[in-house]
This record gives structure tokens, sequence and C-alpha cells, in this order.
């Protein structure tokens, strides 16, 4: 068993509809692939090995995995849900804990990751308190890395064909994602509304280094403006 500060596999509770959907939705192959592919995108070969990295909202850790893939030896991962950190087995030390208060010190760390986590937030000063915690925690020149979806022309049309029956009858992969769309709509509708607002608490905390908005995702670094 990998060093972790999660709960012990008897008080984890059994997924919830959401997980049940998020676990079909790709295999850990398919997610670790997508996350590597991902990393590239982002520069994640020129970051230094040796960087403290956590992943927040890691859910099952495949993001983590892909970043051991790339030989990162110095990793941790912070999620909600005891029962989804208990799927991860590796190297990472794990934290089940509320990204809103992350469980570290003050410029301890180089570099958080999140992918697909601040949309389950449930509103902006929900995430306003996140990134200050990531702002918090990351030391002076560290990254904040941020995967997330974005409302684009693609976005739009990826939720309507997957929410058509038929549709949901045919592919497995459509029908959990549209139920994991069912089960966070307040949330993520929420968040792919507030565009504006969010890359302003971004620009407020974060100086970037690469922004890319496309194919339903923003795409972003940015290093820590001076506290
Ligand atoms: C879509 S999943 C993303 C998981 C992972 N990043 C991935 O892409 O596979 C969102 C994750 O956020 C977690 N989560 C939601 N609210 C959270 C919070 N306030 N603090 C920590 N984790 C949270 C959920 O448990 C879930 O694992």
């Amino acid at each position: 068993m990998s060093p972790s500060s999660r709960e012990s596999a008897s008080e984890v509770a059994p997924p919830s509809p959401w997980e049940e959907a998020y676990a079909r939705f790709e295999t850990p192959a398919e997610e670790r692939r997508k996350f590597l592919r991902r990393l590239h995108l982002l520069g994640a070969e020129e970051w230094p090995k040796q960087s403290q990295i956590v992943e927040i909202f890691c859910g099952r850790g495949n993001g983590i995995h892909a970043l051991e893939a790339l030989d990162f030896q110095r990793l941790e991962g912070v999620d909600l849900s005891p029962a989804l950190l208990a799927q991860y087995h590796g190297r990472a030390v794990t934290h089940a804990a509320d990204c809103r208060h992350l469980p570290f010190e003050d410029s301890s760390r180089d570099i958080l990751i999140v992918q697909g986590g601040l949309h389950h937030l449930e509103g902006l000063r929900d995430v306003e308190q996140t990134l200050g915690e990531v702002s918090r925690v990351l030391r002076p020149g560290g990254r904040f890395v941020a995967v997330e979806p974005w409302r684009t022309p693609f976005l739009d049309l990826v939720h309507w064909v997957s929410e058509k029956p038929l549709v949901r009858r045919l592919s497995n992969k459509m029908d959990a994602f549209a139920t994991m769309t069912h089960y966070e709509r307040d949330t993520y509708e929420r968040w792919l509304a507030s565009a504006e607002p969010i890359l302003a608490l971004l620009a407020k905390r974060f100086t970037p280094e690469r922004q890319r908005i496309g194919w339903g995702k923003l795409m972003y670094v940015g290093t820590p403006r001076r506290r």
C-alpha cells in the first residue's frame, strides 16, 4: 500500500452514481494516455524532475500515473472522495481533503495541477477560495496548471449528441458522459457560463505562461503573482 492519509478500505463508501459513470467513461489506460498527451501539450517535459507536484481533485489518480510515467518522483494527490482515492495504487502520497482548504504549508510545493476539478465547485466563491489556496501553497516561481471544460461550439455539439437517447443506447461512453453531466449539471452549467469571471480570478492570482481555449477545454499554466 502506498503512503497515504486516506481512509482504510472498510470506511470507504460505495461509489455514487456520478462516480459509477465516471468509472465507465474511460478505462484507466485511456485516461492515462489522455493525461500524458495533455502534459506534453502543457510543456511538462520542461519541468524539473525533482519538482514537488500535487494533483488536486485527482480522483482515482490516473493523472498522477501519467506524471509517474514522465519520471516525476515527488508526487501527491488530493481529492474529496476516499472511494476514488482508494482506486489509486502508486507511489504518490494521497490526501482525502477539500481543495478549498489544502493540507499543505505556505510556499511548500512547486507545481499544482487540476484537471477537470474546479468545475465541480459550487460557485465562484469556492473557485476563488481554491485558487487562493493554490497560490498560498505554491513556492514563488511555481506553476499552477489547469485543464477544465470550456464552452466552445465543439463542447455544445458533444452535449447535444450525447443526450440523444439513441446515441446513449448505442454508446456506453456517451451514456456515461450524459450521466455525469446530469449529476453535476448545476455546478457545471454555472462554470460554463462564467468564463469571464473565471479568467479574471486566474489573472488576479497568476501570470499566464500558457493559455489556450479550444475543443471544449481551457488549458492554462500560470505562475503565482507576488503576495
Ligand atoms: C471529474 S473528477 C476529475 C478527477 C481527475 N482529475 C480526472 O480527471 O480523472 C472531479 C473530482 O473532483 C473531486 N472533488 C469535487 N469537489 C472537491 C473538493 N471540494 N475538494 C477536493 N476534491 C473534490 C471529486 O471527488 C472528483 O474526484
